[in-house]
Order: structure tokens, then C-alpha cells, then sequence
């Protein structure tokens, strides 16, 4: 059975070294309302520590003004199910209360990977993420930690944060799981409208379309303008960005880079959906 805990406290004391006694732990943040992305990240939690430990909390910190904080998808008994059944060992679900108990305190401030993709329409959004994390960092205190490459500039920006600040856990990228038509999995994605739903998967066949152009040699700017007319044509979502830009650096492509990625942010009425591609040069 799964273990629900929801202050800091009780947390810490339940995985102080001394309960802990050489068992190690694997961690999975999430802001809940689960699927089967992020059930892929505890399945590589599970097969590599012997406790594995997910955090359900809807962060304040990271959702900008008019953002959807408030619509955000939550169903406590159903991620307790699922967690429960995907083998996930001890749930972390604090109140905004617990985690954020007084107004003002420390900002952290990512690098220029925060300035491009959805750093750049969404201000401030990473240095919410970064705050969360690093808590909840220091409350599980993770052998290891597991983050989904759907969020590929937030996994890119926390690899960078542990390297920079020496944090001791070791993070680990997991394989974006999508629906059978190719849609990424996301909590969002309830938020669709039927219409919206069936025009989705487009955003993924745009991606391997420029996957495609990138093999026959063609340049990220050609390669974004026709991912971009790709998916104008064919869905209602308006276009925030598509991009093509060295990773995890996230910068400008130059000719010697082996690794690049392919991302596209794309708003509907209800839901802003994200995904990507990497391609490697050679
Ligand atoms: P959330 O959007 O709930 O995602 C939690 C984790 O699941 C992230 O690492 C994300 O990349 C991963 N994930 C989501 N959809 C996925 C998919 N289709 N395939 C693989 N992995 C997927 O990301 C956050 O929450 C928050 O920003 C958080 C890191 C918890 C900080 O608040």
C-alpha cells in the first residue's frame, strides 16, 4: 500500500538516514493528475531503487498571472490509485501552505536556458520550477531523480541547476510516452476540446516531418518554417513557437553540434500543449 504523507516533517523523518539504512531512493516529481508518462518515470524509479518516493504538487510558483494555476487538472483519489498500482512506495502531497508558509524570501534565477522556448513566453515560469525542485530535493534527499524528456528544457535547465550547484542526486532522463496517435501524454490534455483533441496529434506528425528534413540535410530555419505551416495548416492552435536548437545547451544550431532538438509550443482554447523531437547530426 501506498504511503500518503503531507507535511515536510513526517517526510524527513520517514526518509532520515537513519530509517532509510542504505536503501536508496528514486523520486518522481509530479503535479499530479497522472498518467502514463508519468508512470514511465516511476517504472525506471522502481527498477533502479529500492524506495521510490512521488511528489503530487500543483506549484504556485511556476503558473504566471492568467495562466491556468486554478484549471489545472486535479484528482486526488485517482492519482492515489494510480500510484498505489504503478508500485510508487510513498506519495508527497503537501498543501501550497506547507511548501510556501511566508510571502517574499529567496528567488533563484536559471541561465540563458531559461530565456528561449517557453522561458521566453512564459516569465519566470523556470525559476518556480527551480525553487520546487530544489525543496522538494532537500526534503526526499533522491539517490536518484526521474524527469520525462517532455519537458525537455525543464529537464536541460535541472541538469544544469545540479551541476552548477553540486546537488546531490543524480538525474535521470526518461523517453516521452504518447497516445497510440501519437499525441504526448499530458495532464493538459483533458483540457481539449473534442475538435481540438482530433487536430493534436498534428503537432507530433509536424515533428517527424522535420525529423525527416533535418536527415535530408535541410536547415533549422527552412525545417521550422515548414513544421510551422505544417501545423497552421492543419489545426486551430495558435503557433507559440517551433524551434530548432542545440541540446541541452539550447542555443543557436552550429554545424559541429550532435545533438539537436525540435520543439513546438502550440495554444488552444483551454490547454497550451508542448513537444519535441532530438536528432542527433550525425
Ligand atoms: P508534470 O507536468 O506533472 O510532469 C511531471 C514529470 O512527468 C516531468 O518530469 C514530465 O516531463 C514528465 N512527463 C509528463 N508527461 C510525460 C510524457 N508524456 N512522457 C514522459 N514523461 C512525461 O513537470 C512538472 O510536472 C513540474 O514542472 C514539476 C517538475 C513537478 C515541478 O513542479
Amino acid at each position: 500500500a501506498v504511503r500518503v504523507i503531507e507535511t515536510i516533517e513526517e517526510l524527513q523523518q520517514l526518509l532520515s538516514r537513519n530509517e532509510r539504512k542504505g536503501a536508496t531512493v528514486g523520486f518522481v516529481p509530479t503535479m499530479g493528475f497522472l498518467h502514463e508518462g508519468h508512470l514511465s518515470l516511476v517504472k525506471h524509479a522502481k527498477e533502479q531503487n529500492d524506495i521510490v518516493v512521488m511528489s503530487i504538487f500543483v506549484n504556485p510558483a511556476q503558473f504566471g498571472p492568467g495562466e491556468d494555476f486554478e484549471s489545472y487538472p486535479r484528482d486526488r483519489e485517482r492519482d492515489l490509485k494510480l500510484a498505489a498500482e504503478g508500485g510508487v512506495d510513498i506519495v508527497f502531497m503537501p498543501a501550497v501552505q506547507e511548501m510556501y508558509p511566508a510571502e517574499g524570501g529567496i528567488r533563484i534565477l536559471p541561465g540563458p536556458q531559461a530565456d528561449v522556448l517557453c522561458g521566453a513566453s512564459r516569465p519566470g515560469h523556470f525559476d518556480g520550477v527551480l525553487k520546487v525542485v530544489l525543496k522538494l530535493f532537500n526534503i526526499v534527499d533522491p539517490d536518484r531523480s526521474y524527469f520525462g524528456m517532455k519537458d525537455a528544457q525543464q529537464l536541460a535547465i535541472i541538469e544544469t541547476f545540479v551541476r552548477d550547484f553540486n546537488l546531490k542526486t543524480v538525474i535521470i532522463r526518461v523517453p516521452i510516452v504518447r497516445e497510440k496517435d501519437g499525441l504526448a501524454k499530458s495532464s493538459r490534455n483533458v483540457n481539449l476540446t473534442e475538435v481540438e483533441r482530433k487536430e493534436a496529434p498534428i503537432i507530433h506528425q509536424a515533428l517527424q516531418k522535420g525529423e525527416k528534413l533535418h536527415t535530408e540535410g535541410r536547415a533549422p530555419n527552412q525545417i521550422e518554417h515548414e513544421v510551422m505551416n505544417f501545423i497552421t495548416a492543419n489545426s486551430s492552435g495558435k503557433i507559440d513557437y517551433v524551434k530548432m536548437l542545440s541540446y541541452p545547451e539550447l542555443q543557436e544550431v552550429t554545424n559541429d553540434r550532435t545533438e539537436v532538438i525540435l520543439a513546438v509550443a502550440v495554444q488552444f482554447s483551454k490547454a497550451r500543449l508542448i513537444d519535441n523531437i532530438i536528432m542527433s547530426t550525425k
